[in-house]
């Protein structure tokens, strides 16, 4: 296993897959179908983006498995299995809001955060280019510059990121949660793309970064990148990052926050 190998295939095909998104990007973007909720929407471009990185994948790594947020999971017989979102982001990129991208991670063991080992990751945003790489034990880059989390500045003093989910029982206390969040720290950031905001994080341009709802592809490359940054990546009540919540930074100020969102039931719905 050689993460260094795994982070050029994900860099590769990221950026071939960047390239359909951004140049079969029409003047209107239509939605193709939608999935939890009338919101929660797909476009023609995730479906072709996905496609595109799945036969690259059978072509420079035959026999490895896939889970992709539009086809699901295909077995393969390596032990690797490559998690993609071909688009993460996709409401900005229906609205043409330059915060879109496209992540591949290679993982092994079960392709869930609760089990698996990220090898290597990259996320590409496809708007303007930025492209982040991690490798398990070979750091966390942005081209030549080597990725750091910000040091723990304290909740008080914390750009946090987050998101929301597309369904209105989960909304309802996401807003009450953020509610008595935003009086405690510096700012929030709805970003729109959770795979760029753990890039940003990882880059120090947030501090810290929760949500919940996060599916594995997107945040299987951004959670490494986070890690390789020196930062962590949790769920709440000592349990793995996931659906239920994800919460990434500095491990002081992860616990500080963590702290807050377990006492507000923050990995619940209404
Ligand atoms: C979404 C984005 C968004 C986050 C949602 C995700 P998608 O992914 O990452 O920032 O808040 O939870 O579902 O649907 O654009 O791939
Ligand atoms: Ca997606």
């Amino acid at each position: 296993m050689d993460p260094r190998e795994l982070m050029t295939v994900a860099e590769t095909i990221a950026r071939e897959a960047g390239a359909l998104v951004r140049e079969g990007r029409p003047d209107q973007v239509h939605v193709a179908k939608t999935k939890s909720s009338a919101v929660d929407v797909v476009t023609a471009m995730d479906i072709a983006s996905e496609d595109l990185i799945r036969r690259r994948l059978a072509e420079l790594r035959p026999g490895d498995g896939v889970l992709g947020e539009e086809h699901g999971l295909e077995a393969g017989t390596t032990g690797v299995t490559w998690v993609v979102d071909p688009i993460d982001g996709t409401v900005n990129y229906l609205y043409g809001i330059p915060a879109y991208g496209v992540s591949i991670a290679a993982v092994t063991g079960e392709p869930d955060p609760a089990g698996w080992t990220v090898q290597a990751g990259c996320v590409h945003s496809v708007a303007d280019g930025r492209t982040w790489v991690a490798g398990r034990g070979e750091g966390a880059w942005s081209g030549e510059r080597r990725l750091s989390v910000n040091p723990d500045r304290g909740l008080d003093g914390a750009l946090v990121g987050t998101g929301f989910g597309y369904t209105e029982q989960r909304r309802r206390r996401q807003a009450t949660v953020v509610a008595a969040l935003l009086p405690r720290v510096r700012d929030i950031r709805r970003i729109g793309s959770a795979a760029i905001d753990l890039c940003q994080l990882a880059g120090g341009q947030l501090d810290a970064h929760y949500e919940r709802g996060l599916n594995p592809w997107d945040l299987a490359a951004g959670a490494l990148m986070v890690v390789e940054a020196g930062g962590v990546v949790t769920g709440l009540r000592g349990g793995p990052p996931g659906v239920a919540m994800t919460v990434a930074g500095p491990a002081r100020l992860v616990g500080e926050l963590a702290a807050v969102l377990e006492a507000l039931d923050a990995d619940a719905d209404d």
